[in-house]
């Protein structure tokens, strides 16, 4: 990639270390379920940037519209000296407004990022350097916690933390509060945290959302079976399983599972696992927690934060608040 970019990858990036282990826990579990963060290898990392530009996932071009006109209000939070750390590589096309207002008042910041997927910090760090030459991009392929951590002990400048794209959502109410605890304490006055966040709405909406009609969100699904049959030689190619999404409206979340069509087994070579499946049996792969207002603010507020400002879409279907600390 040439200069401007150097990539580091701890033992949690790619999902190496702990596959394996994961889906045998989680399909010899009594409920079984596989963990969201393995959706994202090369090929789940491309059918998930699918996902944004789909109709029915109104996520990405809400959010999208409310930095497109609040950028260079955000980004004047912090001094033009600041670093945007990003959370997630997303969309280089959100963090770009970010980044073009944070130039436009003369701040040539660095970047970095911290994403699970090594091959999605690769495709967002050409996206960005091809528009802004100047940028000097720093990727960590690791769990969130790990790579701020590691930025942690480099920090030089104040920061503009970026969560984007409710990713937020993938973490229970619990774990998300405990994380932004993590968050804060790597903060300082100077520094601002950048929290976009899908709200609570519409059952139907949302199901939509997450069973699109031309079945990409299913490909993106089934594509945890094609990681296992390829990493763990699995034999999960030939067995009969549909997508399926639903909203918890008590628990404000969009579970997405994949439920087994007929009574089955199914091997995992390396694993000398024999999987059995009841006809109806589902394995659960993601919850997206959707918030209210209340619920953000109370969520930055328990892990120390003050909100400075909020801003939504023009249907008021996602959230951005922008949390300073208290
Ligand atoms: C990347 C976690 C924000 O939950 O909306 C999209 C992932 N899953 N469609 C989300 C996802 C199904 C997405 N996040």
């Amino acid at each position: 990639m040439g200069t401007g970019f150097s990539l580091r990858v701890l033992p949690s990036g790619d999902g190496q270390i702990d596959l394996a282990r994961e889906v045998r826990a989680g399909l010899t579990a009594a409920r079984k379920q596989l963990p969201c963060r393995f959706f994202y290898d090369a090929a789940g990392s491309r059918i998930f940037e699918e996902i944004c530009a789909l109709e029915e996932y109104y996520l990405t071009r809400a959010e999208d519209e409310i930095l497109a006109r609040h950028a260079a209000d955000i980004v004047a939070a912090v001094a033009p000296t600041a670093v945007l750390v990003e959370l997630g590589s997303g969309a280089a096309t959100k963090t770009r407004r970010l980044l073009d207002a944070h130039r436009r008042r003369g701040g040539n910041p660095g970047f970095a990022m911290v994403d699970i997927s090594s091959s999605a910090l690769e495709g967002s760090a050409r996206v960005l350097r091809a528009e802004f030459p100047a940028l000097s991009v720093e990727g960590i392929a690791a769990e969130y916690e790990d790579g701020i951590d590691l930025l942690a002990a480099e920090k030089r400048t104040p920061w503009l933390v970026l969560w984007l794209g409710s990713n937020v959502g993938n973490l229970d109410r619990d774990a998300a509060g405990r994380f932004l605890g993590r968050v804060r304490a790597r903060l300082g006055r100077d520094d601002r945290f950048l929290l976009g966040v899908d709200r609570r709405k519409e059952k139907s909406v949302l199901e939509r959302a997450y069973d699109d009609a031309s079945g990409v969100t299913a490909r993106f699904n089934f594509n945890l079976f094609t990681r296992i049959d390829r990493e763990l030689g699995g034999h999960f190619a030939g067995a009969a399983f549909r997508h399926i999404a639903l909203y918890d409206e008590a628990a404000g979340r969009v579970e997405m599972h994949l439920e087994s069509l007929v009574d089955q087994v199914v091997r995992v070579d390396a694993l000398e696992l024999d999987v059995r499946f009841a006809r109806g049996e589902r394995i659960h792969t993601e919850d997206s927690y959707k918030y209210s207002d209340a619920e953000v603010r109370e969520l930055g507020r328990a892990a120390g934060f003050r909100v400075e400002r909020t801003y939504t879409d023009s249907d008021a279907r996602f959230l951005s608040v922008l949390f300073a600390p208290e």
